[in-house]
């Protein structure tokens, strides 16, 4: 599906289907109103109802905010997608919100087909956006083309982690996973730099080498460079990519361990990430590192009881081989700080069961020490499309990872506060330099559904990727 943006009026556009977006107060003052009525239909938020004889999709919203218009325009394409129609029209709604729109479109017509025999085929080809305003606003035409240019690059970017979420553990190996980012380092101009398990030896990351130990797949370190002339910052993101997490042998209950594939979502969205940021060509130095490990049981496998020695010479005692994307990251985010000296590292993890618990499933926990940061982050992420919500550190926490013989413990003493204990954990590893430059954020809510909510279906969400894009973006908005 093709999406393309014309400077024409929407009435000189040729397309099967005009969209209109109604609020109450929109559809109030519609010409429609009177037949939309017969069909039963409200403006409610999400509300879909398609006039065939007329040509006219309608979809309600409650209001023409970008959270309401995505979430609508995802409910366009993917009840569209089930009639034999080829094209949509739409107009403008405020050009704040175009990204929206188009993030809406892409994102709501993903659907993942790798394993099927039949694919699900839809005839829709194109969604042509007309650059008018429904309120016959003027805006300047390279403003919305830059925005739908940008938008357009980031929700396909977003799809393609979704992609790599979705595929099975056997075919999203570690090896796999770093064929993946060689072929995007050839595509998008990137460095690209892999570390088999002999370079993990090497380079004495014994707690990343231990979880991935007893697995056939053998673990790799991911390093993919984006170095732009321009640059006005330097980023590391790093992320888990557990391409599966059976528990090891604290195996996870059989119902627990079914969707695990999913515990390389972090790793997933940073390649997603380096695809955004180099096709937008931003003028940001980023630095993607990714652990891809699988934790499996076999006579090699990790144990409880077991003392690993991480890459920064922290001994750490495993009390739980469950609790193993800590371990793997703490290895990971050490070798990222001794190989790039940045001005923020971040990392995404679908980490901890806890953070679901503390934030729901559809937000991800942000934990860090520095408040500013964290303000800033917020703030270039509010209108992203994703959820965060912060989670505070505390001196009281911090002591339920002490361990009796060794330096930290993989697990905490006692049972709430799990998501921030997992991230207290990580501070370990985090040089005195780094500590209020870095940010730890828990996708394991939101980075994967059973069922549908927002733009996404069943699957991976791409959770971690549109939210830091945005973040990199306000960098260059800094300067200014
Ligand atoms: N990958 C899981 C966390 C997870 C759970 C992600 C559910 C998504 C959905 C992680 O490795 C894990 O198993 N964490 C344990 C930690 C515990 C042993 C301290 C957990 O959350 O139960
Ligand atoms: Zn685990
Ligand atoms: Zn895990």
């Amino acid at each position: 599906m093709k999406l393309t943006l014309l400077n024409t009026p929407i009435t000189d556009i040729t397309a099967d289907l005009t969209v209109i977006f109604f609020t109450e107060e929109t559809f109030e003052n519609s010409e429609h109103k009177e037949i939309l009525s017969k069909t039963g239909f409200k403006p409610t938020q999400d509300s879909f109802t398609i006039l065939h004889e007329s040509g006219l999709v309608v979809c309600g919203v409650e209001n023409y905010g970008s959270t309401a218009l995505r979430s609508a325009a995802a409910t366009v394409v993917k009840k569209v997608k089930g009639f034999n129609y080829t094209s949509l029209k739409l107009q403008q709604y405020y050009l704040k919100n175009v990204a929206a729109l188009v993030e809406g479109f892409v994102m709501g017509a993903y659907s993942f087909e790798m394993y099927k025999s039949e694919k699900s085929e839809s005839t829709l080809e194109e969604v042509i956006f007309s650059s008018d305003d429904f309120n016959n606003e003027s805006a300047d035409f390279t403003a919305i083309q830059k925005s739908f240019d940008d938008a357009l690059i980031t929700a396909t970017a977003t799809n393609f982690t979704r992609e790599l979420v979705n595929m099975t553990p056997q075919d999203m190996t570690p090896e796999v996973m770093a064929e993946v980012a060689e072929t995007l380092a050839t595509t998008n101009g990137l460095e690209c730099d892999v570390l088999d398990e002999k370079a993990l030896e090497f380079e004495n990351m014994n707690a990343m080498i231990a979880v991935g130990r007893a697995s056939i797949h053998k673990p790799k370190l991911i390093h993919l460079t984006y170095k732009p002339d321009n640059a006005i910052k330097t980023v590391s993101l790093v992320g888990k990519g557990l391409t599966y997490d059976s528990g090891g042998l604290s195996l996870k209950p059989a119902a627990s361990m079914v969707t695990m594939k999913m515990d390389k979502a972090g790793a997933c969205a940073v390649l997603g990430m380096m695809k955004a940021v180099s096709e937008l060509k931003l003028p940001v130095e980023v630095h993607g590192f990714i652990g891809a490990a699988e934790n499996m049981v076999d006579g090699s496998a990790y144990k409880p009881d077991d003392v690993l020695t991480a890459r920064n010479g922290k001994t750490i005692e495993v009390r739980n081989t469950d609790a193993e994307g800590r371990l793997v990251l703490a290895d990971v985010l050490a070798y990222a700080q001794d190989t790039v000296t940045s001005d923020f590292i971040f990392d995404y993890a679908t980490l901890t069961g806890a953070c679901m618990v503390a934030l729901g499933p559809y937000t991800t926990g942000m934990m860090g020490h520095s408040n500013h940061l964290k303000h800033k982050i917020l703030k270039a992420t509010a209108h992203s499309g994703e959820l965060v919500g912060s989670l505070p550190f505390n001196d009281h926490l911090k002591k339920l990872i002490k361990s009796e013989i060794a330096d930290v413990c993989n697990i905490a003493s006692k049972p709430y506060g799990g998501a921030i204990t997992a991230a207290m954990f990580l501070d370990n590893f985090i040089t005195d330099e780094m500590k209020q430059k870095w940010m730890h954020f828990d996708i394991a809510g939101p980075a994967y559904t059973e069922s549908s909510w927002d733009v996404y279906g069943h699957g991976g969400t791409g959770a971690g990727v549109r939210m830091t894009v945005k973040f990199l973006e306000s960098l260059s908005e800094d300067k200014k």
